[in-house]
């Protein structure tokens, strides 16, 4: 029996919406066409009501006469994985259409999950009362999904330095939606302050700590989608600090190989910000463990500088129980240099 029956709905409680799916605000590049036969569903689908069937005879006709005119869209990680477009996919598939056209989704740092998930309570097929529903027999699935990304900043009380400390660089230096790309992405504190803060991100790591981060080894260059950037958040490892953890690669080494991948990072990142983007680059002063160089803070700043960036601000953040609050000079400390393309 479908869902919305069992939520007590009646036919006559169907909204008829736009029935061929979202406003269309893809690029014509964007779509490409393939098979049905190559489509799946996600499994989460079974969950989401079905549309009620007098809204669904109207939906076939429209298909019937104008055909599939809103691609569906897939999952980035699975171009095969339909998370939007159910039931054109559907019907589509009944009448016997051969070929459909899609598009990858944005999913704008959430999972695919979440991403069906809000879509269907987006749609405009279903009435209020069904949204309602739907959102309560679905909030096991939503937490688990907040759960898996560790969105601690959005739980109860809980606060997390890392992720509060990007929002506020967030909020001063960039706006809505911006383009937003961490190459060293750890913990992924990044992706959860764009995600609060409702900017793009994309986020790479050579070892990806999440699903929304992909795999990739910076000294290769950036990923194309890094293209047009806004800004370009750089906390790499330095020095020999970390060079146990990954097991000699990464950014560790002594100061020359360090010095030769900041060079490189600092021109690729100048390469592929829009004009006006920024970088901004955590940065504290780091002494060598093994005694094969030291990075120091005025040699990575002029080196930025010499690819042509400008001084945008220079904030300090200490580490964490680093903060002295007797006077003394401070032990250890951090700071975040934001760096401006004219
Ligand atoms: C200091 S952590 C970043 C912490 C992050 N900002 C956060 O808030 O969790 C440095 C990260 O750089 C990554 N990394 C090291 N070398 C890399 C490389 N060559 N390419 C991409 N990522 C790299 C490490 O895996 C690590 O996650």
């Amino acid at each position: 029996m479908e869902i919305w029956r069992e939520l007590g709905m009646t036919t006559s409680q169907c909204e008829l919406g736009n029935i061929q799916g979202e406003r269309d605000s893809s690029s014509p590049s964007s779509r490409k066409t393939k098979s049905i036969e190559d489509f799946k569903l996600h499994s989460i689908h079974s969950k989401i009501p079905r549309m009620c069937e007098n809204v669904r005879e109207s939906f076939r006709e429209d298909i019937k006469e104008n055909g599939i005119r809103e691609p569906v869209k897939v999952n980035p990680k699975d171009e095969d994985e339909i998370l939007d477009g159910r039931e054109r996919y559907k019907e589509a598939f009944d009448l016997g259409i051969e070929e459909l056209p899609y598009e990858v989704a944005n999913l704008n740092g959430i999972s695919p999950v979440e991403y069906i998930i809000k879509s269907a309570l987006l749609r405009r097929h279903l009435s209020k009362s069904q949204k309602a529903m739907l959102a309560v027999e679905l909030k096991p699935e939503l937490e688990e999904e907040a759960e898996k990304r560790k969105l601690r900043t959005l739980k109860k009380g809980e606060k997390d330095p890392d992720v509060e400390k990007k929002i506020n660089i967030l909020y001063y230096h960039t706006d809505q939606e911006d383009l937003v790309i961490d190459p060293m992405a750890g913990g992924a504190s990044t992706v959860d302050a764009c995600l609060i803060m409702g900017r793009d991100c994309r986020a790479y790591d050579i070892k990806p700590s999440r699903d929304d981060i992909l795999k990739n080894d910076i000294r290769e260059g950036y990923r194309k989608k890094a293209n047009g950037a806004d800004l370009i958040l750089l906390d790499p490892p330095y020095g020999d600090k970390m060079v146990d953890e990954y097991g000699g690669h990464g950014f560790t080494g002594g100061s020359d190989e360090v010095g030769e991948n900041l060079d490189q990072l600092a021109e690729e990142s100048y390469e592929a910000l829009s004009t006006g983007g920024k970088v901004v680059f955590i940065f504290g002063n780091t002494k060598s463990k093994k005694g094969n160089g030291d990075i120091w803070a005025p040699d990575l700043y002029q080196l930025f500088r010499d690819k042509g960036f400008e001084t945008e601000f220079v904030y300090h953040a200490p580490y964490k129980g680093h903060s002295n609050p007797s006077g003394e000079i401070q032990q250890k400390s951090r700071d975040i240099y934001i760096f401006k393309k004219e």
